[in-house]
């Protein structure tokens, strides 16, 4: 007989079913609870409560496991392309070599925005931060295209506004920096691979060409693939609850890129390199931080540490760190940060407050140093996570209309004031 769990409520006992998924993680299916009890869960930052079944992506925090569709994020780290595995989490299997020319070959077809797109960029201020322009264009996409509009598209349809995301994300986000900079927008090449020509169009001049680097080529793979998916996080769950109103796939989008831009979320990455310059700046003094992050009286933490799944050692921070220890190396580039982010990881996993909390450097602790070394400037930092994680909130919102999810909506336990009378404004004191 399968597992149930017993509640005693109000001296009632009621059984409700246990949820078993493919790698034993077990959930209580609270979904008849409160038509059979009247009770609602409580769960702020939804800390123990899962809000869907999902086959895309399987992490234990508690071993430091991180799968995309099965397959271990050390290999696919190690022997993918971004485009494959971007291929893998949105339709599910690893594509055949014609498969995947043909999903590069339609990704690379639709690489150009609508020129109109172009005087959205005049009105913007000058320093304008990247991820604001990024989140109000893709939204503005959704006008360009008014049949994603319709909750009821054809597959073939939904599959143009992927590949159509896919393609147009880089361009969009090259061109929010040439713009904050002020210089001239580069159109996309073709020619180039998919990671080549977002450095096309990030670096290369009316007056010169960007010259490819495998180094960097490489590094970028690996820092996007990692970003690719992470279940139900801030962002992707922001995703799925802005589809769930079928909302189209546009709005989810950047929905989703407004949530992964705070500091706690994907904004992390600028915060950690900010944080760094700061010690560094200050004479390099870490424990002078630390000591900041511990005081519960100071608002202070220690940015790119600690995670809300994983209790033991974020596996993409293992990787990043050995990828920025290689990038380095190969580039021939002295970043004194680097040695004030590997003090400071060795006092804090040292440290009593650090150990019994469980915190550990997490993937962006040493994402900016890669992305600092290859030229990406500061305030691009989240919006490389952003492109990164692009696959995994299509494939999540459309695991989510495929699954026919009913719209998230949430319920509270309200502490407000009783009802009281109204009194006109002329008898209040
Ligand atoms: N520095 C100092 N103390 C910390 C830190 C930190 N970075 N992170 C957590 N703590 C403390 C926190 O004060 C609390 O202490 P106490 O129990 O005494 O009140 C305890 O550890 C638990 O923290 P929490 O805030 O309840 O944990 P959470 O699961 O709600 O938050 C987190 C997770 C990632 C938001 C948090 O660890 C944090 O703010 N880290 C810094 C920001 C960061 O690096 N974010 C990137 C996350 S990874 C990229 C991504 O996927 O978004």
């Amino acid at each position: 007989m399968s597992e149930t769990a017993k509640i005693i409520l109000d001296g009632k006992e009621f059984e409700l079913p246990v949820v078993v998924g493919s790698e034993n993680e077990k959930a209580i299916d609270i979904t008849k609870l409160r038509d059979l009890t009247g009770y609602i869960t409580l769960d702020s930052g939804y800390k123990n409560s899962g809000a869907t079944k999902s086959a895309i992506t399987f992490l234990d925090g508690e071993e430091g496991i991180l799968h995309y569709r099965g397959y271990a994020i050390e290999q696919l780290a190690e022997y993918g392309s971004f485009l494959e595995i971007a291929y893998l989490l949105i339709y599910g299997e690893l594509p055949t070599d014609d498969q995947l020319s043909y999903f590069t070959k339609s990704i690379g077809h639709h690489t150009l925005v609508h020129e109109d797109m172009k005087r959205f960029y005049e009105a913007y201020p000058t320093g304008a931060h990247p991820m604001g322009v990024l989140s109000s264009m893709i939204a503005s996409m959704s006008t360009f295209y008014p049949e994603s509009q319709n909750p009821n598209q054809h597959f073939k349809d939904i599959e143009l506004t992927i590949h159509r995301l896919m393609a147009k994300m880089p361009t969009l986000a090259a061109q929010a920096y040439k713009v904050s900079i002020g210089h001239p927008i580069m159109y996309p090449r073709n020619a180039y691979s998919y990671t080549q020509n977002f450095m096309h169009m990030m670096f290369a001049l009316p007056t010169h060409d960007f010259e490819p680097d495998p180094v960097i080529d490489d590094a970028l793979n690996k820092l996007l693939i990692l970003h690719a998916d992470h279940e139900q996080n801030c962002s992707t769950s922001t995703v799925r609850m802005v589809g769930s109103s079928q909302s189209n796939l546009y709005s989810s989008i950047s929905a989703g890129i407004a949530a992964l831009w705070g500091p706690l979320h994907g904004g992390a990455n600028q915060a950690v390199i900010e944080m760094l310059d700061k010690i560094n700046a200050s004479g390099g003094d870490v424990s002078k931080f630390v000591a900041k992050a511990k005081d519960k009286n100071d608002p202070f933490r220690l940015m790119g540490f600690g995670h809300r799944v994983y209790k033991n050692f974020d596996p993409r921070a293992k990787i990043i760190k050995k990828a920025c220890d290689d990038v380095l190396n190969r580039m021939g580039i002295h970043d004194p940060v680097l040695d004030i982010a590997k003090q400071l990881e060795e006092v804090a996993l040292n440290d009593e407050y650090f150990v019994e909390r469980k915190l550990y450097p997490n993937v962006d602790f040493y994402s900016g140093i890669i992305y600092r070394a290859i030229g990406i400037p500061t305030e691009m930092f989240t919006v490389m996570f952003a492109l990164g994680r692009l696959p995994g909130w299509i494939a999540q919102w459309k695991e989510m209309t495929e699954q026919g999810e009913p719209i998230g909506r949430p319920r509270q336990i309200y502490t407000g004031p009783t009802l009281r009378e109204y009194v006109p404004i002329a008898k209040r004191h």
